[in-house]
Order: C-alpha cells, then structure tokens, then sequence
C-alpha cells in the first residue's frame, strides 16, 4: 500500500518537475547524491540528531528509485504522440540517473553484508540465488545509468547504445525477482502486509508488461500499413 503512495507521489513530481530537471539536470543529480551520502553516513553512526531520518525514507527501502524506474519504464511504452509521452519522453535519461543514483544508496546499504555471508558460506540457496540476482542488478544499474548520460551517449555508437539499454528490460524482470525474493518468504508465512506488497507489485509489472506488448503490436502494425 504503502509503495502505491510513493509512486503516485513520484510520477506527479516527475510531472511538475519535467521543465527544471530539462534545464539543470545536475542539481537534481547532486540533491539526489546528497541524500544518499547523508543516508550512508547516518545509517553507519556517522551522523547526530534525526535531522538524517528522511533520507531512510527516501533511500532504504528503495521505493521512490523503484517508482522512478517504473515511469522511466513505462513512458516508453506510452502510445507515440500521447500527451504523457510528449511531456515526459525528453526527461527519460534524466529521471533513469536520478533512480540509479537513489538504488545505489539502497545497493551499498545491503550489498556488503549479503557478500559478507556469501564469502563466509553460510547462505541457504534461496539466499544464494537472491544474492546473484541482486549482484546482476548493482552490475546493469550502474551499466544503465553510465549510459544515461548524454555524452556518453554520444561517445558509444546508436546501436551499442540501443543494445545497451535493451538490458533495461532484463533489468526490470529481474527487480521483479528481487522484490519476490525479499517477501516471499513473509508473504508465505501469512505475512499480511509482505503479501500485499507482492500483490501490487506484481501488479505494475504486469500493467508494465500488457502495456508494452500493446505498444509492440500497435508500432507493428502501423510498420506494415506504411510499408
Ligand atoms: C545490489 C543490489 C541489491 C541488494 C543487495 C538489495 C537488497 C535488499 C534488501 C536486503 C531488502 C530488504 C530490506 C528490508 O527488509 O527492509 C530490499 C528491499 C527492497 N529492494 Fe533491494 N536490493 C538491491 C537492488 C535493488 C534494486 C535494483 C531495486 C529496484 C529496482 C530494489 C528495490 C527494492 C525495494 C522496492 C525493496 C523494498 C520491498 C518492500 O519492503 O516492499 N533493490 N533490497
């Protein structure tokens, strides 16, 4: 329920956000790093006080870097010409460096501990599994949000560039695993809230999916009548 909020509340900023984040993009990737090295800094002891404590809010739990990908997802399946797509479309890289930048505050948070258990063996397989899928992410989010940026865009070739960002669709999949991973263990044990995330999650993903099998067909076809 909780994560319907966060989205809801983060596509409308990224809506009323579109024109500054266009034209000064790096403040909102210097705010966004700000807010992961306070997080860091304060969930290690380093900071006094609970001034810090929002930045949990934003970071921990990974919600509104999940939601970001799922506009940043989603715009591309949006019908071509739509005014959602007009509005949006020209901020897609932006919105996917903000999100890689807020996941890398939630990756650094847990990715020492699991390799810690990993290295000492004392991982179940699930664990284990979950494990591989959560070092396959850290690897495609920083490979996605390097290729983000536009002069790094301009450096790599179209179509190195086209194939790289096709690992976003592998990458969403596997978010998807990662957050099954996480609560279904709860979500099995009668867990009321893990198994209402599991819902709604698998929800967006699945509205994700049906949209853009709907935007494959339509280009499709439109390809075949102009043809
Ligand atoms: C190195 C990679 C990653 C590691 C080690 C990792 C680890 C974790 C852990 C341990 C939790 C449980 C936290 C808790 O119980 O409070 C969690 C939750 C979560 N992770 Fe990750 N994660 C990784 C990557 C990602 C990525 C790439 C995304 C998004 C695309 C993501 C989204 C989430 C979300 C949304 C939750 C909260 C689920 C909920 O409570 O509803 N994680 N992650």
């Amino acid at each position: 329920m909780e994560f319907l909020f966060v989205f809801a509340a983060t596509a409308v900023a990224a809506l009323a956000l579109r024109e500054p984040l266009k034209r000064c993009p790096v403040a909102f990737y210097a705010l966004a790093c700000a807010v992961v090295v306070v997080f860091l800094a304060g969930a290690n002891g380093l900071l006094s006080g609970s001034w810090w404590k929002p930045a949990i809010v934003l970071v921990q739990r990974c919600m509104v870097a999940l939601s970001l990908f799922a506009v940043v997802m989603l715009i591309g399946a949006l019908p071509k010409g739509s005014k959602l797509d007009a509005w949006l479309r020209p901020v897609r890289a932006e919105l996917s460096i903000v999100a890689c930048i807020l996941c890398l505050g939630h990756m650094c948070m847990y990715l020492a501990p699991y390799a810690a258990r990993a290295v000492a063996g004392t991982m179940g397989a699930p664990m284990l599994a979950s494990f591989v899928v959560a070092v396959v992410l850290f690897v495609l989010v920083l490979l996605l949000g390097v290729t983000s940026f536009g002069f790094v865009k301009q450096r790599m070739g179209g179509r190195t560039w086209k194939n790289v960002q096709r690992l976003a669709y592998p990458f969403f999949g596997l978010a998807w695993a990662h957050l099954m991973f996480m609560l279904a263990p709860a979500a099995s044990k009668g867990g009321e809230q893990a198994l209402a995330s599991v819902v709604i999650y698998t929800m967006l993903f699945a509205f994700y999916l049906v949209l853009r099998l709907y935007r494959a067909y339509r280009d499709k076809r439109a390809g075949s009548l102009s043809a």
